[in-house]
C-alpha cells in the first residue's frame, strides 16, 4: 500500500530551521523563521502576554469547546483592530468573521471558500510571495489556476508596481481572486505607498476582483497598529468592494504555538439583506470539517490583551520593542556591510519594512554562508533579522562579505 508513496523532500523555513538545530558549530546563525527574539537570540514572551496570563489565572480556567465560529470576544477586537472603530459602524452585518488557527487556517479557509462558493478562474499571488501560499491554494483549491503577479524588481531591488498593474490590467478577469500583503509584505519587506495602494483599489474595483489581505505582521511595518491596517481600511471604505482578511495574532502577540487568528469576509454593504451571516454560515461549516473550531487557550489570552486598557497599552510598547529591535538590527547590518565596503549596495537592508530582509544573495552565496559560516537563510535570499543580536551581527556582516567578494 505505500511502497510506491514517494518520501516529502522536506524544504522551506521548517525543514532548515531542523537542519540547524542539529548543526553542533558554536557560531552558527539562525535568520530563518519569521519569529521575534531577543538581543540575547532567545524566544520573548511579550510582557503584555505575561501580564494576561496573570489576569487570566489559568490554573482556574476549564477547557471546554469554543463554539464554532470562535471566542466571540475575540472576533469583536480582532474586527475592531483591522477596520478601526470608526468604519466598523458602517458594516450593519456585512461582515462575516471566525476564529481560524492562525493565518494559515484563515488562509485554506477562505481558498476553500472561494473555490467552492466564488468560483474563481485564477488566484493571483505575487511573485514572491510566503512559500505556503503556494501548497495552500494547491491543497484547498485545486481547481482555481494559480497565477503570479510581478512583485519585485531584481534589478534595483524594488517594489515592481508598473509589472504588478500592467499584468493585472491586461490579464486578470472579473471575479479572479488575487492575494495581497496588507503590510511588511513577506518575503520582500517592500510594500505599496498609500497612493499605490489607492490605485491598486482602483483596479481591484474596476475588475471586480475578490481581494484577500493576508494580515500577518500588523504592527510589524510601522510600530503603529492603525497605520499598518491602512491599506485595508481604504479598501474598506468602497462599499462595494468584496474582501477578506486573513489575520495572524502569531507575530504581533508573540503567540505562535498557540495558534490564535481570525478570518474576515466583508461583503457588499449595498446588499439587502446583508451578506455577512450567511457567508459566515459557510465559513464555519468549511472549518467544521478541517478541525472543528479553533484553539481556546491563546484566545483568551488575546482577548485580555486587546480588550483590557492597561493591557492594550503594554502591547503598543511591545510592538515597540520588536519593530524598534528589528529596526536597529537593519541598521547595524547595513553600517557593518558599508564598513567593511562589502561589493554591492545594501541600502535596501535598512529600507524594507517589516521582520525580513531580501537581500539579494544568490543561491549559491546562501549555500556557502550556510556550509563554511553556519548563517542559515532562506535559498531566496530571506532573513528574519529578528536572528540578528550585538554579539552575531559583525560575523554575519563578515560571512555576507566573504561570499559576495568570493
Ligand atoms: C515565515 O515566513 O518564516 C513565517 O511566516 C513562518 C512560516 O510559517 O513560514
Amino acid at each position: 500500500r505505500f511502497s510506491k508513496l514517494q518520501p516529502v523532500r522536506a524544504s522551506g523555513p521548517f525543514a532548515l530551521d531542523a537542519t540547524f538545530r542539529a548543526d553542533p558549530d558554536s557560531k552558527k546563525v539562525n535568520l530563518l523563521i519569521g519569529a521575534y527574539r531577543d538581543g540575547e537570540g532567545n524566544p520573548w514572551q511579550l510582557t503584555s502576554v505575561a501580564n494576561a496570563k496573570k489576569t487570566l489565572k489559568i490554573e482556574t480556567c476549564n477547557h471546554e469547546y469554543l463554539p464554532l465560529v470562535g471566542s466571540i470576544e475575540l472576533l469583536e477586537a480582532a474586527r475592531e483592530l483591522v477596520f478601526g472603530d470608526e468604519l466598523l459602524q458602517q458594516a450593519n452585518n456585512s461582515i462575516a468573521s471566525i476564529q481560524t488557527i492562525s493565518g494559515t487556517g484563515a488562509n485554506s479557509v477562505i481558498a476553500q471558500f472561494a473555490q467552492t462558493h466564488l468560483h474563481p478562474a485564477n488566484i493571483w499571488l505575487p511573485d514572491p510571495t510566503w512559500e505556503n501560499h503556494y501548497s495552500i491554494w494547491d491543497q484547498n483549491a485545486p481547481n482555481v489556476t494559480q497565477r503570479r503577479y510581478p512583485y519585485y524588481n531584481d534589478c534595483d531591488r524594488s517594489f515592481d508596481f508598473q509589472g504588478m498593474m500592467r499584468v493585472l490590467q491586461e490579464d486578470a478577469q472579473e471575479n479572479d481572486a488575487i492575494l495581497l500583503h496588507a503590510c511588511a509584505h513577506n518575503p520582500t519587506g517592500l510594500d505599496p505607498t498609500r497612493e499605490q495602494w489607492q490605485e491598486i483599489a482602483i483596479l481591484c474595483n474596476e475588475k471586480k476582483l475578490f481581494v484577500i489581505f493576508d494580515s500577518a505582521y500588523q504592527g510589524f511595518a510601522s510600530g503603529d497598529l492603525d497605520r499598518d491596517a491602512w491599506a485595508m481600511r481604504h479598501f474598506f471604505r468602497y462599499p462595494n468592494i468584496e474582501f477578506a482578511v486573513c489575520q495572524s495574532f502569531s507575530k504581533n502577540l508573540g503567540l505562535y504555538g498557540e495558534r490564535v487568528g481570525a478570518l474576515h469576509v466583508a461583503t457588499s454593504r449595498t446588499c439587502s439583506p446583508p451578506a455577512g451571516q450567511c457567508v459566515q454560515g459557510h465559513l464555519i461549516d468549511i472549518q467544521r470539517s478541517m478541525c472543528s473550531m479553533a484553539p481556546l487557550f491563546g484566545a483568551r489570552v488575546a482577548t485580555a490583551v486587546l480588550l483590557q486598557p492597561d493591557l492594550r497599552e503594554m502591547w503598543k510598547t511591545d510592538l515597540e520593542v520588536m519593530s524598534g529591535r528589528i529596526k536597529a538590527m537593519r541598521k547595524a547590518l547595513y553600517d557593518e556591510l558599508v564598513i567593511l565596503r562589502t561589493r554591492g549596495t545594501w541600502e535596501h537592508i535598512v529600507e524594507q519594512t517589516g521582520m525580513f530582509s531580501y537581500t539579494g544573495l544568490r543561491e549559491h552565496q546562501v549555500a556557502e554562508l550556510q556550509d563554511v559560516y553556519h548563517v542559515y537563510l532562506l535559498p531566496s535570499g530571506r532573513i528574519s533579522l529578528c536572528g540578528l543580536t550585538a554579539a552575531n551581527v559583525k560575523y554575519v556582516a563578515r560571512a555576507i562579505h566573504s561570499v559576495v567578494a568570493a
